[in-house]
C-alpha cells in the first residue's frame, strides 16, 4: 500500500536532512584534506557540494507542495554519517565515507520510490532523478577507491 501524504513528507524531510549533512561533510573534507593525492578528491567534493545543495532545494520544494514545512537548523537531524578523519591526509577514509553516504542516499531514495509507487508520481519522479545522481556519485567514488586503495 502506498504511503500517506504525511509519511511521504516525513520520508522527504529525512532525505532533506541527509542532503544537508552531505553538504557539511563534503565541504569539511574538501577543505580539510592535505597533499598531492587529495587534490582531485577535493575538486570532486567541491563540485558535489553544489549538487547536493540543489538536491536539498528540490526536496524542500516538494515538501512544501505536499503541505509540509522545512525545519530550521534546530530541527535538522544530522550526525549519522561518517565524520571527516582526524588525519587530513587520509584520502581513502574520505572516499569510503563518501561511498557510505551515497549508498545510504541511494537506499533512502529507493525506499521513497517504493513508498510512492502508483500514488505520488511527482515525488517518485523526483526521487528517481535524485537516485540517478547519487548512483553517478557512487560509481565515481568507487572508481577513486580502486585507484587510491592501491597505493
Ligand atoms: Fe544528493
Ligand atoms: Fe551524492
Amino acid at each position: 500500500m502506498a504511503a500517506s501524504n504525511d509519511e511521504v513528507v516525513s520520508l522527504l524531510t529525512t532525505a532533506y536532512c541527509m542532503e544537508l549533512e552531505t553538504v557539511m561533510n563534503y565541504l569539511a573534507n574538501s577543505v580539510n584534506l592535505d597533499g598531492v593525492r587529495a587534490e582531485e578528491i577535493k575538486k570532486s567534493l567541491a563540485a558535489d557540494i553544489t549538487e547536493e545543495l540543489s538536491h536539498a532545494t528540490m526536496l524542500g520544494q516538494r515538501i512544501k507542495q505536499l503541505g509540509g514545512t522545512l525545519p530550521g537548523s534546530a530541527g535538522v537531524e544530522v550526525g549519522a554519517q561518517i565524520q571527516p578523519p582526524n588525519d587530513t591526509t587520509d584520502v581513502v577514509a574520505v572516499i569510503k565515507a563518501v561511498i557510505d553516504a551515497e549508498e545510504s542516499a541511494c537506499a533512502h531514495y529507493k525506499k521513497i520510490i517504493k513508498a510512492t509507487d502508483g500514488e505520488d508520481y511527482v515525488t517518485q519522479d523526483l526521487c528517481i532523478r535524485l537516485l540517478a545522481d547519487e548512483e553517478e556519485h557512487l560509481v565515481l567514488f568507487r572508481g577513486f577507491l580502486k585507484e587510491y586503495a592501491k597505493a
